[in-house]
């Protein structure tokens, strides 16, 4: 498919050479990402279009096993009746608070969390990498406020080939150039822990820059 048929979403209405494939519907749409979405994931070429609890179905009728469930955000499966009767229930009476007002639903679903998990506190985020952040100012503020450890000499020890996100900070703690490369200057601050995963192009153990 040609760039500007694949910004356009059009398909080419070209005869295909006998005995090859013609353009599919999932290859329009592969093509259609391609042209529109910022390249910063590689997907595999899948592209679904509806599913019910473990099972996912693309856009031509394929059903296929979905073991990765998003991540582990779906560990209760795709459209689970209870979770879209309480999505839709919340739409239906509040969309936003925002933080600068409480909301009747943060507390309750706060202090169920917490006991659940025990843990004393919560703080809902909406990703993972915002979760890391947060867990990195948490550890460095105890360890200035509470261990005495020097201002600014915090360090975080950090496992060769993690990944943990996509931020300025996570990307600093990344040994993957795909991840790292060109995103500097990098957030100073920690130490690389050789892991058995480690790349053997990259130094066992690294620091990033002091400032
Ligand atoms: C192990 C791990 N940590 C953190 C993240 C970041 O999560 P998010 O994309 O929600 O920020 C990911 C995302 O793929 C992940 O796989």
């Amino acid at each position: 498919m040609s760039d500007t048929a694949a910004r356009t979403g059009a398909s080419e209405q070209t005869s295909p050479a006998p005995g090859t494939r013609t353009t599919t519907t999932t290859d329009e749409h592969v093509s259609l990402a391609q042209g529109w979405v910022a390249n910063n994931y590689s997907p595999l070429p899948v592209v679904i279009a509806h599913a019910e609890g473990a099972w996912v179905t693309d856009v031509e009728g394929r059903r296929y096993l979905d073991a990765l469930a998003g991540y582990s955000a779906l560990n209760f499966g795709h459209r689970h009746p209870a979770l879209v009767a309480a999505a839709r229930s919340q739409l239906d009476r509040l969309t936003l608070t925002s933080r600068a007002f409480h909301s009747d639903r943060l507390g309750p679903f706060c202090r169920d969390l917490a006991t659940l998990a025990g843990k004393e506190l919560v703080l809902p985020m909406n990703t993972g990498v915002e979760a890391v952040e947060t867990a990195i100012k948490t550890a460095r503020r105890w360890g200035y406020e509470v261990k005495g450890v020097p201002d600014g000499r915090a360090r975080i020890v950090v496992m060769a080939g993690n990944f943990h996100g996509r931020t300025t900070t996570i990307v600093s703690f990344s040994d993957d150039p795909l991840a790292r490369d060109h995103y500097g200057p990098y957030t100073p601050g920690s130490t690389w822990c050789p892991s058995a995963t480690s790349r053997p192009s990259r130094p066992r153990s690294r620091t990033t820059p002091s400032p």
